[in-house]
């Protein structure tokens, strides 16, 4: 089950060669997606070779094929982690019952709500990003770039096999639509709206990496809980390409804040006005984007009460992220304390039943997850002396929903007026001279081994090549 065949036209590892009709639908989707991505991947690059990572099989050692490829002839396909025999759904009303491997009718349009919802952020982000190789620091980034992207790409796939495979017509359209909506169009843009913005220089696509494709993680993490058995499997093994997302990210911030502690040493200050004339981002800067970033992140996990979180949970539709590690998979009687402006500045507890909290669940395992780079970040601060710390803002601050939203308070979670966060804005997100600032920095460097100076070169290359290795054969 685990390897792929790349013989067929769409490689695959769920032997779609068996089901005739629906390989035949599939291969008529095929050429609009290369249409799409043709018409808005990456700008510019279509023609180059990118040294990229196809999977050849579905387990964690999977990925043992790298080489160059140009992007419109990578090897997209449908892949699933293989099926545990007898599993059962792991939580909810029907906890122990089997999963399903068909779409039971009264979660139909639940099921296929989430999995266009998912579907559409996939290719959202490769039109987010489709300028960004322009001005791309070096080629290991280049590459890494377009890494990211095609695997969005495939993402894409992963999710229209399923309407196709599973939702009949009503399927097949939907993985039209989620071609013809675009990011940012006007009349048809994409259905979340933080996939609507470009993301047009790279200290805003490593923080996306970071901050959204985590949040990306965790919804996949939730929906590989499903009873749906093959929603399951397809999202177990979109988390094996997500990890490298979230690499991309992790590193992209370290190496800014590399380059930022070695011109503070090098020039014996912290001010921003010095740093950022010798071309790199001062920290202050990166701490207006981690705010920016990370509190429009938590917005996409929904309102802390959830009515619809509750019946998803309780459905088995979708669960927590590991939901192993919890005791009670039932959820019928805990309560959550939730805090809620209580009037008069302060919090006040209010008791929520478990199942409706279960947003607010799984954006707290969000927020701890994003600790781990901040940990990373400020040690690399701490060591070069610098007495800096980077944090997350409070999840209250800069929310368009829930109890908190639209609550003027300073990142520590700190109330204040409207005037006052108007006038003090600029020290809390980034203001039009910072976002002047990075686009002034952003210029192509496209020769090997070589790397813009906002950024360090990083620590290794990739697959053991060196980090001077000619990642993309520019054409
Ligand atoms: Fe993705
Ligand atoms: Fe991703």
């Amino acid at each position: 089950m685990a390897s792929i065949d790349y013989q067929e036209l769409i490689p695959n590892n769920v032997e779609l060669s068996t089901d005739r009709r629906l390989q035949r639908a599939l291969e008529h989707w095929q050429p609009r997606f290369l249409n799409w991505w043709t018409e808005m991947g990456p700008e510019g690059f279509m023609a180059s070779d990118v040294y990229l990572r196809t999977a050849t099989s579905v387990d964690a050692k999977g990925w043992a094929h790298f080489g160059h490829v140009k992007m419109p002839e990578y090897r997209w396909g449908i892949f699933l982690a293989d099926r545990e025999e007898n599993r059962t759904i792991g939580f909810g009303d029907e906890f122990g019952k089997p999963v399903w491997q068909d779409v039971p009718g009264e979660h139909r349009a639940v099921l296929r709500n989430l999995i266009v919802t998912q579907g559409d952020t996939e290719p959202a982000s490769v039109e987010q990003q489709r300028l960004l190789g322009q001005t791309c620091p070096s080629l290991y980034d280049l590459r890494n770039l377009f890494q990211v992207n095609v695997e969005e790409g495939r993402h894409l796939w992963a999710m229209v096999y399923l309407l196709h495979a599973h939702f009949g017509r009503d399927g097949r359209e939907q993985a039209e639509e989620l071609l013809m909506r675009h990011s940012g169009d006007i009349d048809n843009p994409r259905i979340l709206s933080t996939f609507n913005e470009p993301i047009d220089d790279w200290l805003s696509f490593f923080m996306f990496t970071y901050f959204t494709d985590r949040d990306g993680k965790f919804q996949l993490k939730c929906l590989a809980e499903s009873a749906f058995d093959p929603l399951s499997r397809t999202c177990q093994f979109m988390l094996t390409e997500e990890a490298h997302h979230m690499f991309v990210g992790e590193t992209g911030i370290g190496r800014i804040i590399k380059r930022a502690l070695e011109v503070m040493q090098e020039t014996g200050t912290d001010d921003p006005e010095t740093i950022r004339k010798a071309g790199a981002f001062d920290l202050h800067l990166i701490q207006r984007y981690v705010n920016f970033w990370f509190s429009s992140c938590l917005d996409l996990f929904g309102s802390e009460k959830s009515s619809n979180a509750a019946s998803y949970f309780a459905s088995g539709v979708k669960g927590r992220p590991d939901e192993a590690r919890y005791e009670d998979h039932i959820v019928a009687d805990s309560i959550f304390e939730l805090e809620i402006p209580d009037g008069n500045g302060k919090a006040a507890i209010e008791a929520v039943p478990m199942r409706n909290a279960m947003n607010e669940v799984v954006r707290q395992a969000y927020i701890k997850d994003c600790m781990v780079g901040l940990t990373r970040w400020n040690r690399l601060i701490k060591k070069a002396g610098f007495d800096f710390e980077i944090t997350l803002p409070s999840e209250r601050f800069r929310r368009s929903i829930g109890p908190w939203a639209n609550m003027t308070m300073e990142p520590t979670g700190k109330l204040i007026s409207a005037e006052e966060y108007e006038r003090r804005k600029g020290e809390f997100l980034p203001t039009e001279a910072d976002r002047a600032f990075v686009k002034s920095q952003m210029k192509a460097v496209m020769e090997p081994g070589k790397v813009a100076g906002w950024i360090a070169p990083p620590d290794r290359g990739i697959n053991s090549q060196p980090v001077d290795y000619e990642y993309v054969h520019v054409h």
